[in-house]
């Protein structure tokens, strides 16, 4: 693996080579000198933890850093696209660049466009891997194992990006979560989904902190991301009726268990503050340990992508696979005869989901065809679908964009091309794993939506053909079939 983009990209393995080695590290702690070797650290966004203990790590490596800390001062305030200012650094002989940004899927595309390692210190809400890298550490300092352990996440889950790798990461270890948060800032729920369907267990919800205090072996608190609330009146109504709902303070911890950790990404918020001062002094707080812990653990995360030690998990996608795949046409088969019509040269899609013959006709702008005779039939029996659509055009032929278009709508379908009644070439369309273009990320914040104007490609993998789930490889939002937008 060359870049620290998201948790979804490492393995358990990974994720506990990383947590020894920077335990390692804390034990027997080592500054090499500086070697005039550089890094570069890329903050457009506020930062005090994470950019100074990245940076600490970087020179603590032996590199120097380059960067900046505020974009106020640089040329993005010209309109440089992000990509054209990573470029310059790379150019200038950085041997990785650590960048935390607003968009999410920020860290993925400059990852997908730079040779050297990446290193996602935060994109927009999205994910903050290796914060949730040091979470664990903390963790795992104080109980020596990541499973069999009941962690609570509490807060802001809607926009903290902290908790989103966490849950992920959580994924690959048997732990009981319960989400605690204010109505209006839960996990987004195809969050929740990707969590139970890749671990097979379930999450659990509760209302108040109070109530989950006795059980929970971690309570994981975090900050109210006022920054990212609708701008206007709007945000800040919503902020007001949340305000000091999630207050943890010393008298709440009378009945939780002896060996409770409670973390907190940190910072807290002085104007509506989660964890009071007076919870500091018990056993409890973890979250300086946690704090201090991310020196080690991006000093570790740095080293190991630096030498190439993470393996990563494995996607199994082919850039080569095919859209079309030719099926046998049986000599002298006619068409037609079984239709409501007659067909005698054109194509005839065959197979497709009931319901989406004409929304692939208005997507291939269809309606603005008048010299061709366009048959649609919907919801005609089908022995093997039971209803389906056929789409019928004559005298045409298909791009492979629009086969890629129809196949987006409708996966699996069958495609005739019949010269004077007869098949002459039949095939099944298979939507390949990796899909770039025509689809719009339901994200607003998403780096590929086209008014950003970072020219980043939109990019989806699919996770399932039918029913047709992908997710955007930039900002991971999973998307299912009703919800895509096809751009036409
Ligand atoms: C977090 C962040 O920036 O997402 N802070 C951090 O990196 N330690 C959490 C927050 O800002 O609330």
């Amino acid at each position: 693996m060359k870049d620290f983009v998201t948790i979804r990209d490492f393995t358990r393995e990974d994720i506990l080579h990383l947590i020894n080695q920077a335990i390692g590290r804390k034990n027997n702690h080592i500054v090499q000198p500086a070697n005039q070797k550089k890094i570069a650290s890329l903050f457009f966004e506020n930062s005090t933890r994470t950019r100074v203990s990245s940076e600490t790590a970087a020179i603590n490596l032996g590199f120097e850093i380059i960067g900046f800390s505020g974009s106020e001062g640089t040329s993005v305030k010209k309109g440089e696209p992000l990509l054209d200012t990573a470029k310059m650094f790379q150019g200038y002989g950085v041997k990785a660049l650590i960048i935390r940004h607003s968009l999410a899927g920020s860290a993925r595309f400059l990852g997908d466009n730079l040779d050297i390692p990446v290193i996602n210190a935060g994109d927009g809400s999205n994910c903050h891997p290796t914060q949730a890298m040091l979470d664990l550490m903390t963790i795992y300092e104080k109980f020596h194992t990541l499973d069999g352990l009941k962690i609570a996440l509490v807060g802001d889950l809607k926009y903290g990006r902290t908790v989103h790798s966490l849950l992920q990461a959580l994924e690959l270890f048997d732990t009981q979560v319960t989400l605690v948060s204010p109505p209006t800032l839960g996990m987004s729920s195809w969050r929740v989904e990707q969590y139970e369907e890749h671990c097979g267990r379930t999450v659990k919800f509760a209302k108040t902190l109070k109530e989950i205090i006795p059980t929970q072996d971690v309570i994981y608190m975090t900050r109210i991301q006022r920054e990212r609330f609708p701008s206007g009146a709007e945000g800040e109504i919503e902020y007001k009726k949340i305000g000091g709902k999630f207050l943890l303070e010393k008298n709440m911890l009378r009945k939780c268990l002896p060996s409770l950790a409670i973390l907190h990404p940190l910072p807290r918020d002085k104007n509506n503050i989660e964890v009071h001062p007076d919870v500091d002094s018990t056993p409890y707080a973890s979250y300086f340990i946690q704090a201090e812990n991310g020196l080690y653990m991006r000093e570790a995360i740095l080293q190991a992508l630096i030498k190439r030690e993470l393996k990563g998990r494995k996607t199994n996608s082919s850039p080569k696979e095919k859209l079309f795949k030719k099926m046998k046409v049986i000599d002298g088969k006619k068409m037609g005869e079984k239709l409501v019509y007659r067909l005698d040269t054109g194509i005839l899609i065959d197979h497709l989901a009931a319901g989406s013959a004409i929304r692939i006709h208005s997507l291939l702008k269809l309606d603005q065809i008048r010299d061709k005779e366009i048959v649609i039939c919907s919801n005609i029996r089908s022995n093997k679908l039971g209803r389906k659509d056929v789409l019928a055009i004559h005298d045409s032929k298909l791009t492979p964009q629009e086969l890629y278009k129809i196949s987006l709508v409708s996966p699996n379908h069958t495609i005739n091309y019949i010269e004077q009644r007869q098949v002459v070439k039949k095939g099944k369309t298979y939507l390949p794993t990796i899909l770039k273009g025509h689809l719009i990320c339901q994200n607003e914040r998403c780096i590929s939506r086209k008014y950003h104007l970072e020219y980043c490609k939109e990019t989806f993998i699919v996770e399932s053909q039918q029913p047709l789930k992908v997710h955007c490889h930039y900002c991971e939002l999973l998307m299912t079939g009703d919800e895509i937008e096809i751009d036409s």
